[in-house]
C-alpha cells in the first residue's frame, strides 16, 4: 500500500538544462483534474473484467505531490483545480470517485497531497494488473523508484523515453492495456510524437485504449493537434475543457482517447458541465466532446484562440 506521506514534497529546484519542466508546479490544477478524473473512469472500466491489464504511463512524473510545500506552492495552481472540487458533495459519481480518491490520501482533511497518474493507477489496480512507468527526469524517476521499490513485479519504473517504452511493450501479454501519454509539450516535437506513437501503437496492438493529454495553447502546433488526432483511423473520443478566454498562455486542455470505453461518452456528458462550472476562471470557459462517429456531441461556449503564441506554460 502506498503511503502519501512517503512522497517527498520538498523537492529542491532542479537545474538540469534539458528538463526544466517539473510537474510539481502544476499538481492538482485544472488540467490535472480533467486528466485524472478521466483516468479514474478508464481504470474503473478496465476493472470490470477479471482479465489482467497493463497500465503503461509513458510520462509518469514524480508519482504524487505535496501541495503545501516546494514547487506546488509557487503558483498554487491547485487552488484553481482540486481545491474547487474538494468540498463538493453534489458531484456526479465519476467526479466524486476521483475527488474521493484524492481525499483518501489526505487523512488531515486538508488538501495536502495530490496524486499523480502512477499513484492513481496503483491505487486502483488489482494485484494481477501491471503498471509500467517511464520518466526521463532524473529526480522524478528517483522518487518514483523509491516509492515503488517494494511493489515487486507489479510495477516497473524505467528511466527513459516513454514513447519507445510503449512501443516495446505492445502487444501486452494479457492482451489488455491502457496507455496514458501525458507529455509536457516542453519540446514541440511532442506534438508530432504523440500522433506518430498512436498510429504505431495501433499497428502493434489495435484494441488497446490510448489516452493522450494535450494543452490548449495559441502555439500553432497545439492548435493543429486536435485535427491531426481526429484524422487517425480508429474509434476515438476527444474532450476539451477551456477554463478561460483564449489568451497567450494555456487556457485549458484536452484528453483524446483511442478505443474509448463505450460508457465514457455518457460519463463525460454528465460530468463536463459540472467540471466546467467548477473550474471556470472567466466567461470564456466551455467544453466540447467530440467522437469519431459524429460531430461534437456536446458543447458549451468554446473559443478558439486568436492570440499571439507565447512560450509554453502548463
Ligand atoms: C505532465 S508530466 C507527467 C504527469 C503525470 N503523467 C501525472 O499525471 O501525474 C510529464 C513528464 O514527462 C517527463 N518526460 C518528458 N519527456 C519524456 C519522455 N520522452 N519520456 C518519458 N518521460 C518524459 C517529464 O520529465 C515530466 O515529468
Amino acid at each position: 500500500m502506498l503511503d502519501a506521506a512517503a512522497y517527498n514534497p520538498y523537492l529542491s529546484p532542479g537545474t538540469a538544462p534539458m528538463f526544466s519542466y517539473r510537474h510539481a508546479f502544476h499538481a492538482g490544477n485544472h488540467a490535472d483534474c480533467l486528466k485524472h478524473f478521466i483516468l479514474v473512469a478508464l481504470l474503473r472500466y478496465m476493472e470490470q473484467k477479471d482479465k489482467p491489464f497493463s497500465l503503461i504511463d509513458t510520462h509518469a512524473g514524480a508519482g504524487a505531490y505535496g501541495l503545501d510545500a516546494g514547487y506546488a506552492m509557487k503558483n498554487s495552481e491547485w487552488e484553481g483545480g482540486i481545491a474547487r472540487l474538494w468540498q463538493r458533495t453534489d458531484l456526479p459519481p465519476a467526479l466524486a470517485d476521483f475527488v474521493e480518491l484524492v481525499r483518501g490520501m489526505n487523512s488531515s482533511g486538508k488538501p495536502t497531497f495530490y496524486p499523480g497518474s502512477p499513484y492513481i493507477a496503483h491505487k486502483l489496480m488489482r494485484e494481477h494488473d501491471r503498471l509500467r512507468l517511464y520518466e526521463m527526469h532524473p529526480t522524478d524517476v528517483d522518487l518514483l523508484g523509491k516509492t515503488f521499490q517494494n511493489a515487486g513485479r507489479q510495477v516497473m519504473v524505467t528511466r527513459g523515453d516513454g514513447y519507445a517504452g510503449l512501443k516495446s511493450l505492445l502487444p501486452p501479454p494479457s492482451r489488455r492495456a491502457l496507455a496514458l501519454i501525458d507529455p509536457s509539450y516542453e519540446d514541440k516535437r511532442d506534438y508530432s510524437q504523440v500522433v506518430q506513437t498512436l498510429k504505431d501503437s495501433l499497428t502493434r496492438f489495435a484494441t488497446g485504449t490510448y489516452a493522450v493529454w494535450y494543452p490548449l495553447l495559441p502555439r500553432p502546433e497545439a492548435q493543429r493537434l486536435p485535427d491531426r488526432l481526429h484524422a487517425i483511423q480508429a474509434e476515438w473520443l476527444d474532450v476539451r475543457l477551456q477554463v478561460s478566454r483564449a489568451g497567450p498562455g494555456m487556457f485549458g486542455s484536452g484528453m483524446f482517447i483511442l478505443n474509448p470505453p463505450w460508457t465514457l461518452r455518457a460519463t463525460l456528458t454528465e460530468c463536463m458541465p459540472v467540471l466546467k462550472d467548477a473550474l471556470a476562471q472567466d466567461e470564456g470557459a466551455g467544453f466540447q466532446i467530440t467522437t469519431s462517429d459524429m460531430a461534437p456531441v456536446k458543447r458549451e461556449p468554446f473559443q478558439h484562440s486568436r492570440a499571439k503564441p507565447a512560450p509554453r506554460t502548463r
